[in-house]
């Protein structure tokens, strides 16, 4: 028994130690020290021994037993060891390596130009709104006082969804005028800036879709001069302190009278160059004191409220703003381009 004992030892302890994997000895524990173990069969047979020989191979039994559960014990944490290793290595980061450039976008000139403008119009409290692109002609059209047959609702110059031509895309930001005087309370200070379409083809000065931004106060007593004040003062924050305007008689069917608005060239200071087309001056809005038929179609009696409008291109005032010399550079996303600003 003795020899028998001896063998279980050493066989187990051979596959103990060429064990690769804790489940293996697991299955190991169970084959030698498990109740149906080698182990246990040979204590079976105890009985079998003298008095004086019992002892002797129970201790010898429980050497063996203690041996082997501390071998199983050693050898799982050396298993556990050689894993953490190797997940470790295969995990390990190598903070000398360089990091990877991320590329941060920031904003396109032209809404930094419009965010200025947003700011100076909040600063002298006006609200602003946000409107449909996709606009009845109603609102684009019939309620500004631009009846059937006005030109500007031609066919070829603005983009209808239905033969019947009520529903398009806006040609203009003033619908939001419209839009404004059926929903909020007098007196009213608005700014709504947003996308327009009109059938245009591109060139240095022109495309299909460009931006508005439209302005609007009612209130009693609103005149030209409160009009002519608040833009001159818009366009000294935004382009610097003596930035000059002039303001020339127009003619649009909601404003009446009616002006356009511009500004002195900055690349040549009024004297004429390619910028300005030789003129000196920069066009930038449309504005004027709204019709009393506008107000009257919105329900707002034109004897007792006036007002004054305005509607700017975002497009122009930018390129004025970062002297910007062709429109197209505006939209053709060049990042060489747009990294400047
Ligand atoms: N909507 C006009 C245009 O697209 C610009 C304009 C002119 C807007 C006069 C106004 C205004 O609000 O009062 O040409």
């Amino acid at each position: 028994m003795k020899e028998q004992l001896e063998k279980i030892k050493q066989e187990a302890l051979a596959a103990l130690a060429a064990a690769k994997e804790s489940s293996d000895l697991e299955t190991l524990r169970v084959k030698y020290l498990g109740k149906k173990g080698e182990l246990t069969a040979v204590l079976k047979q105890m009985g079998k021994l003298s008095a004086e020989e019992r002892p002797v191979i129970g201790q010898l039994a429980n050497d063996v037993r203690e041996r082997l559960t501390a071998e199983i014990e050693a050898q799982k944490a050396k298993l556990e060891q050689v894993k953490l290793e190797a997940r470790l290595k295969a995990e390990a980061v190598d903070v000398t390596i360089p990091g990877r450039e991320k590329k941060l976008g920031h904003r396109h000139p032209m809404y930094i130009a419009l965010e200025e403008i947003k700011d100076i119009f909040v600063g002298m409290g006006f609200t602003i709104l946000d409107g449909p692109e996709v606009e009845l002609a109603y609102y684009n059209f019939d309620r500004l006082n631009a009846e059937e047959g006005h030109p500007s609702r031609d066919w070829s110059d603005t983009f209808y969804f239905d033969e019947d031509s009520r529903v398009m895309l806006r040609s203009q930001t003033t619908p939001m005028q419209v839009r404004a005087m059926e929903t909020m309370e007098l007196p009213i200070r608005i700014i709504a800036p947003g996308r327009v379409y009109r059938k245009d083809e591109v060139d240095a000065t022109h495309s299909p879709m460009f931006h508005q931004v439209e302005g609007m106060v009612i209130d009693k007593n609103v005149t030209m001069a409160d009009l002519k004040g608040t833009l001159n003062a818009v366009m000294e924050q935004l382009y610097g302190e003596g930035t000059k305007t002039r303001f020339r008689p127009h003619h649009f069917p909601f404003t009446e009278p009616s002006c356009e608005m511009d500004v002195q060239c900055h690349k040549c200071g009024g004297v004429g160059c390619p910028t300005c087309k030789g003129e000196g001056w920069i066009e930038v809005l449309g504005a004027g004191m709204i019709h009393p038929k506008v107000l009257e179609m919105s329900g707002i009696d034109p004897e007792e409220y006036s007002g004054w409008a305005f509607g700017m291109g975002l497009e122009r005032m930018a390129m004025r703003r970062f002297k910007i010399s062709d429109l197209r550079l505006i939209f053709e996303n060049d990042v060489r381009f747009l990294e400047q600003f």
